[in-house]
């Protein structure tokens, strides 16, 4: 998302100003190229140098250096920028952008940008809670500007509170999700994530070696893509994206409830969990013990989540996956019909860099008009995004349908 994109970072000077060197890191590390502007007070918390040894280009800190005219710095920088990120912005900065004072490099270049701007306020609990800032942040919103709050915990003044700067992680979210058109606005998106646990005594279960990623990944491009995204997620160890309502369950019957009780109002469903096929038929209250011989278990069906949501009324965007072994294609065109679903995702699981723990899959997506689009070998956020488009194409047809 960040490859080859042209970031200018203004960085103004609070303490937090020593983030920055990570921010930038971070930045490149996701193969933006960065450009960074500093303010005098910036310079007393950290050199330019650090920053231009990160970045891998000159700091641009002067209003007045002209080397070649044609590098008039502020309107060459606003022309270079697709992003401009301000961080840690100041109470300072952000009253000269809302009041429309351009004084110094960083805030003429605010003033000739053309690209999106990402303030990152950082400051003092009580500066924070200043009703002039807080008027100047709603001012800067409703022209167009983004904001990412500040989080709270302890701050360099000792206090504890909101002011401080997000993570690094959270800002360059922040950054992509600007980034990112918005063309799932106004959808709501229930996404299944991982393996379901199938338990049969108080400690043992059935499970499968789903890592959740690829559901993951899928309700990530969705919520940046502006849609309200739930996700239903089986036991992973990933860490739910940011903006994303998450529900844990275990097992398949869990799932289906969680799933069932939240369609109203959902306008796609994306079924990447692995779900069990089967359950154990009877749960021990006390854990088995081992005796000589052999043991068997007993297993029944578990219900077909998504064949019970194609079944119900309602006209939303039904997509499955199907991981197969064998005959890809045939299962996966002949699940979409018996499940009544409007795309299928499959994945062979002999393919190298498809599949279960990976962060790559090669899928092919399938639709009900007999097309397969065959997609070679990419990261699960670059496959989810694809499945997203797949899915907005069909939304937009529907649409058209209704009109029509
Ligand atoms: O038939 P198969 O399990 O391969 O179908 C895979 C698709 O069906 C996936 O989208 C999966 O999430 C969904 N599924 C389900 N409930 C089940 C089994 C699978 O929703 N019990």
């Amino acid at each position: 998302m960040l490859k080859g994109r042209h970031v200018v970072l203004g960085v103004t000077g609070g303490i937090a100003a020593y983030k920055c060197a990570e921010l930038t890191r971070e930045l490149i590390r996701r193969g933006a190229e960065v450009k960074v502007i500093m303010t005098e007070s910036a310079r007393e918390f950290m050199t330019p140098l650090t920053l231009q040894t990160l970045s891998g280009n000159p700091v641009y800190t002067e209003l007045f250096t002209l080397i070649r005219e044609q590098d008039i710095a502020h309107i060459a920088l606003a022309e270079f920028a697709e992003l401009m990120i301000v961080a840690p912005a100041t109470a300072n900065v952000i009253g000269k952008a809302a009041a429309g004072i351009a004084d110094d490099l960083l805030t003429t270049v605010l003033m000739a940008m053309k690209a999106p701007v990402l303030f990152c306020p950082a400051m003092n609990t009580q500066m924070y809670g200043n009703p002039a800032l807080q008027e100047n942040l709603k001012k800067l919103q409703a022209w167009g500007y983004h904001v990412l709050p500040p989080a709270s915990g302890p701050l360099a003044c000792k206090a504890e509170g909101q002011g401080r700067l997000p993570e690094v992680t959270a800002i360059v979210e922040a950054a992509v999700s600007v980034l990112t058109l918005k063309d799932l606005a106004g959808e709501h998106v229930l996404v299944t994530a991982g393996p379901t646990r199938e338990p049969f005594d108080p400690v043992r279960f059935i499970t499968n070696y789903s890592s959740g990623k690829m559901g993951y990944a899928v309700a990530l491009q969705a919520q940046r893509r502006g849609a309200r995204v739930t996700l239903v997620s089986g036991p992973t160890s990933l860490p739910p994206p940011d903006g994303v309502e998450i529900v844990n369950v275990g097992s398949a019957l869990e799932m289906r409830d969680a799933v069932l009780s939240r369609l109203a109002g959902v306008t796609v469903v994306i079924k990447a969990a692995a779900v069990a096929d089967y359950r154990p038929a009877a749960l021990r209250e006390q854990k088995i013990k081992k005796k000589g011989g052999s043991l068997t278990l007993e297993l029944e069906r578990n219900p077909d989540i998504i064949q019970e949501i194609g079944r119900k009324e309602g006209r939303r965007i039904i997509v499955g996956f199907a991981m197969e072994s064998e005959n890809l294609l045939e299962n996966a065109r002949s699940k979409m019909v018996e499940k009544n679903m409007d795309l299928i995702v499959a994945n062979d699981l002999r393919e190298e860099g498809a599949g279960f723990q990976c962060d790559t899959n090669v899928i092919k997506i399938l639709d009900r008009k007999g097309n397969i689009e065959e997609l070679p070998l990419m990261d699960k956020a670059e496959a989810a995004g694809r499945i997203l488009d797949r899915v907005r194409a069909l939304l937009k047809e529907k649409k058209r349908g209704r009109r029509g």
